[in-house]
């Protein structure tokens, strides 16, 4: 059973086996979160994205961390869908980017993995409904990743992050 902890703070300081970046098609790095991350990482992240890109919105594709600090061995980007108001499967495309991102953080043999509020920023997902989501897929997805951090960077979304953990206990 994976176990799911919901954390405040920057991505780029965890200490796990990967974090995943909330990335554009491209994989060239952007603003937000994966701006974070590249800054971290250094250039040699984009170079590893643009070398194994595009990856489809719901998609998952693994790089080198490069300069991020021990433990962190590897970059899982996934494109999130951008919001156009719910009705064009952005939440299926939502779900497959964290089901995408474990797959491959199995295929790594990562056994931590911190996960980024993935497309409630710039792509306008809300982020209600969104951690819900993330909750949902990481709990019905099998994997060999063991303990799953999910890291928000503001109080509401770390409110709707615990209270999807809450919502899916009183529902087991
Ligand atoms: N650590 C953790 N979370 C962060 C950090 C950080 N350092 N910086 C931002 N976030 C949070 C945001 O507050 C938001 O909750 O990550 C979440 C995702 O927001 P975005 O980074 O805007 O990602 P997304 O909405 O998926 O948009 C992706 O934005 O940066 C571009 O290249 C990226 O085109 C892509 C698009």
């Amino acid at each position: 059973m994976t176990m799911i902890e919901i954390i405040m703070g920057d991505i780029t300081r965890e200490r796990v086996d990967a974090i995943v970046t909330a990335a554009n098609e491209s994989l060239l790095g952007g603003g937000g979160v994966d701006g974070a991350i590249h800054r971290a990482a250094g250039p040699r992240l984009a170079r590893a994205g643009g070398a194994v890109g595009p990856c489809e919105p719901g998609d998952a594709m693994a790089t080198p961390a490069f300069d991020l600090d021990p433990p962190v061995r590897h970059v899982i980007h996934t494109v999130g869908p951008v919001w156009e108001g719910g009705a064009f499967d952005e939440a299926d495309v939502l779900a497959s980017c964290y089901r995408r991102s474990l797959q491959v953080a199995d295929g790594l043999g990562a056994r931590t993995v911190a996960f980024p509020a993935i497309a409630t920023g710039v792509y306008g997902f809300p982020p209600e409904q969104a951690a819900r989501i993330a909750v949902a897929t990481i709990r019905s997805t099998p994997t060999t990743v063991q303990r799953v951090r999910l890291v928000a960077f503001d109080d509401d979304t770390r409110t709707y992050l615990q209270a999807a953990m809450t919502a899916g206990l009183e529902r087991d």
